[in-house]
């Protein structure tokens, strides 16, 4: 398989409590490359757009407010089969229901502060990519 780019955030609650290292620490572990990275702090407006395609969903007012409330981290990953290894790494979206030695069953506190998010396909990966960096911002 060739490699694959995929985008993650290491979200607020994450970043607020220190877990910050110990999760970039478990990517590059499980073979991630990090091509891309800054910390930053986004408007519940950036957080709207990142987020539209939840847009009619209950949570999407609670979720946009989180994901503002501080700082972030973006990624830029790279790795063989990237995406889904991703999602494997990360857990279950319910950390109550995510596996011991992921991310979120270490890190997560509830299914909205889950310490991290990724990519679940290609053309969101794209998508997502392009709307937290530019291209020349990409170690490739
Ligand atoms: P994420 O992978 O960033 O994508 C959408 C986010 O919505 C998800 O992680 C959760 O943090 C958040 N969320 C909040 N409530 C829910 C819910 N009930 N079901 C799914 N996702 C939720």
């Amino acid at each position: 398989m060739t490699l694959q780019r995929t985008f993650s955030i290491i979200k607020p609650d994450a970043v607020k409590k220190g877990a910050t290292g110990d999760i970039l620490h478990m990517l590059q572990h499980a073979g991630f490359n990090i091509i891309g990275m800054k910390m930053l702090e986004i408007t519940k407006q950036q957080a709207e757009g990142f987020y539209a395609v939840h847009a009619s969903r209950p949570f999407f007012n609670s979720l946009t407010t989180f994901m503002s409330s501080g700082p972030i981290v973006v990624l830029a990953l790279e790795k063989e089969n990237a995406i889904a290894d991703l999602r494997k790494l990360m857990g279950a979206t319910d950390p109550a229901k995510a596996d011991s030695g992921t991310i979120r069953k270490k890190h997560a506190a509830s299914i909205e502060a889950n310490a991290i998010h990724g990519s679940d396909a290609e053309e969101t990966a794209k998508f997502e990519l392009n709307y937290f960096f530019a291209g020349y911002e990409l170690a490739g």
